[in-house]
This record gives structure tokens, sequence and C-alpha cells, in this order.
């Protein structure tokens, strides 16, 4: 069986490494990895391949940076002829960025099978350009695999039959139990001098919240008045170090707030996982400091992931001062002493993928363990979000 994975960005690589460990471990598969290069930066791609060893692309596409209709086109043109050159049984797509809809439609419009890891997850918002990727790759994928239940309702209520459907659980949640102990053992909070201290992580990048200079600088300020609390470490991801750039932001005097390039994923992890506090905007995050029990701001108005919301550590917050303050103090006072456990998040997911693709079992929503039965409360609503 030949199984291809397509990936571009930094958030498919945790996603692809557990799959591509399981898979390895089987003689009947040939397992093949195809980079498109949407992200191209040593610290933005080759570090996260060599630190959750994962092995060299076999094939490399160099799309880089532009339009997203040009990294989208650029995508469909040179996967094309590498797709009808393997005749894969199977294409695995991770995630919601330009690269898995740009692999989805190509393998689609060939008439390869699609399996599409992380499906289902919808925040309902049409201005994000992942909630277009993410509902059109699941519109052609025939494997669905979902994290979450709310990911497999969201497929029923668009109509897609339940047999395409499998819960598998969160593949990320695999990759971060992976390498805990490697994220300890290079002690990165000490090395950023913050071991048994009280600290803020944050990552900001989406454009909502970086491309407008007013709202950019409005974030900085809230994260300068919390450093002079904590020391708040941001790892500055390209595109937000170039609307800082563009819009002549610096830092003001007085607090602790650390711009440093963007990091590792053992060291985020390390950092993470002693954060008193993390404020963010990426999806994953929200995950990782749900299952790690670290109290997180999600700086948006709407979350695809809204079990981190009920059931997890996460709050939706608006970019206005108040408001974020308000909620960077009430999350750390009542921080919950155990951290929360959520169905299929359990570092076995990539196992179940396997048995999907390899042995057509079934992993139903049905199946779930009782204890997780419980009707699932209503997530926190958003009051006042609004522009700052
Ligand atoms: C992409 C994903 C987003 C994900 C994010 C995580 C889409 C639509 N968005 O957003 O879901 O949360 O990755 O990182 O696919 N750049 C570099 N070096 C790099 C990569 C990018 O300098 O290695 C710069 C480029 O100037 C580029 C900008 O960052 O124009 C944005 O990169 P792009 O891949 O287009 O989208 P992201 O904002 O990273």
């Amino acid at each position: 069986m030949r199984i291809v994975s397509v990936v571009g960005a930094r958030p498919n690589f945790m996603k692809l490494a557990p799959v591509d460990r399981e898979l390895a471990k089987r003689r009947d598969v040939e397992h093949l990895i195809v980079h498109t290069g949407q992200h191209y930066d040593r610290d933005m791609s080759a570090a996260f391949f060599e630190e959750l060893w994962i092995p060299a692309p076999d094939y490399h596409l160099g799309v880089g940076s532009g339009s997203h209709a040009a990294q989208i086109a650029a995508v469909l043109e040179r996967l094309e002829p590498v797709l009808v050159d393997l005749r894969p049984d199977m294409v695995v797509l991770y995630g919601d960025v330009n690269s898995t809809l740009a692999a989805a439609l190509v393998a689609a419009k060939l008439g390869l099978r699609v399996g599409h890891v992380e499906a289902g997850l919808r925040s309902g918002d049409w201005t994000m350009s992942e909630e277009v990727n993410r509902v059109l790759t699941d519109r052609v994928s025939e494997l669905l695999f979902t994290p979450s239940r709310d990911a497999g309702a969201n497929l029923v209520a668009e109509g897609v039959a339940a047999d395409r459907i499998h819960f598998v659980g969160n593949v990320m949640i695999d990759s971060l139990c992976w390498a805990l102990p490697q994220a300890a053992e290079r002690a990165a909070p000490r090395h950023h001098g913050l071991h048994g201290t009280s600290y803020v992580v944050a990552t900001l990048h989406r454009p909502p919240n970086v491309d407008d200079p007013a709202t950019l600088a409005l974030l900085l300020d809230v994260l300068g008045t919390l450093s002079r609390e904590r020391p708040v470490v941001f790892p500055v991801h390209p595109r937000a170090r170039r609307c800082l750039r563009a819009a002549g932001l610096t830092i003001e005097r007085g607090g602790d707030l650390r711009l440093i390039d963007p990091v590792g994923y053992l060291e985020m992890l390390g950092l993470v996982a002693e954060a008193t506090l993390v404020i963010t905007d990426s999806g994953g995050l929200q995950e990782e400091t749900t299952f790690l029990g670290v109290p997180c701001l999600t700086v948006r108005p709407n979350t695809e992931r809204p079990i981190t919301c009920r059931h997890g550590t996460n709050q939706l917050v608006p970019p206005r001062r108040d408001a974020m303050l308000a909620a960077a103090e009430r999350a750390v006072a009542r921080r919950a002493p155990v951290r929360p456990m959520i169905e299929r998040w359990d570092g076995h997911t990539a196992e179940r993928i396997v048995r999907v693709l390899c042995h057509e079992e079934r992993f139903d929503a049905q199946d779930s363990d009782p204890a997780h039965d419980l009707p699932l409360p209503a997530a926190e609503p958003v009051a006042d979000y609004a522009s700052p």
C-alpha cells in the first residue's frame, strides 16, 4: 500500500509526525512525504522535522510565500505531476492550511482517495481562510478523522455519511505526549531564566490581530502591561515580525516583554508546560494548553475548537485592553488544580488512524467511553467582542 502525506506549514508537522512513526512500523506500507514549501524558514520548517524525527520529505515543491491564490495555484501545478507519477492508494492531509486545501483539490481531481486528519472542526467564521480550507477539504475527503465529538457532529450536520467519519482523537496530543519528556530535559524555562518563576507565553500571528497597526499596538501594550507583573515571552511569527516592523512599534520600558525568534517544538512545549498563562491566536496552542492544564486566552471572536473552552482551560477574549487584563487576572487566579481529561486525547490517535487506513477498522462516536457521555455544557459566550 502506498500512502502519500502532503504537508506544508508549521502546524502540519506535529500532526504528521505520529502518523509517520506509526506507518513506519508496517512493512506492507510505503509512506512518502511531500512538503509543499509553504513554510520554508529553518525555524518554521526544518527544525520541526528534526525535533519530531520526521524523515526528510521525499518531494519538496518549494512554493514559498505569495497571495493565497498564488500559493494554492503553485501547489496545484507542482503537486499534480508528483501524484500522477506516484498513483498512491491514499493521500493523507492534515489541518487547515492553504497547502491542505490545494492538495485535496489535486487528489480529488485525480480520483485519488483522500484522508483528512483533523476533520470537522468549524469556527463558522468564513472570513478565516482556514475555515474555507477546512470545509472544502472535508468535502472532497473520503476518510474524515475527527479529533472530538463536536467535529463529527459538524460533519453530520453538513450531510456527511456517518461511515466516512472516524472519531480517532487528537493527533497533536500524540506528538505532545511523545515530546514532553524531551522538552522537559531541554529545560527551556531555565535557559530563559524563568524556571520557578511565574511567566506568560504569547503568540499572535493571525491577520485580524497583526495586520492592523492599531490592533497590534494595543496587543503589544497589553502584553507590556502584563509584563510589569511577570515576564512575557513572545516568540514572533514571521508575519507578525513584518507587521511590527511596518508599524514601527517598539516595546515600552518598565516591563519584561521579550520578543524572540520563533522557537522549535520542544522549546515551545517546555515553555508552555511551565507557564502561568498563555495568550494566543493559534489553533494548536488552544489544545496543548488544555491538555497541559495551563490557562489560555485566545484572542479571537470564535474557535473551531470549542471543546477547549467547554472542557479545557481556554477562553476567548476580544483584543481590548480592559477585557484582556481582567481575563488574564481571572484565569491566573482560578487555575484548576487538575488538568482536564478530553476523550481520545490520549496519545493513541495515530494508531487508530493507521488501523482505519490499513485495516478499514471503524471508530464511531457511539463507541465512546461512557464517562464522557455527559452532554456538553454551553461554551462561554463572547459577550463583549468588539473592535478595539
Ligand atoms: C499559516 C496558516 C495558518 C497557521 C500558520 C502557522 C494558511 C491559510 N494559514 O499562516 O493556519 O496558523 O501558518 O504558522 O495556510 N513567512 C516567512 N517564513 C516562513 C513562512 C512564512 O517569512 O517560513 C512569512 C511570509 O512572508 C508569508 C507570511 O509569513 O507571506 C505568512 O505565511 P503563510 O504561510 O502565507 O501564512 P501564515 O500566516 O504563516
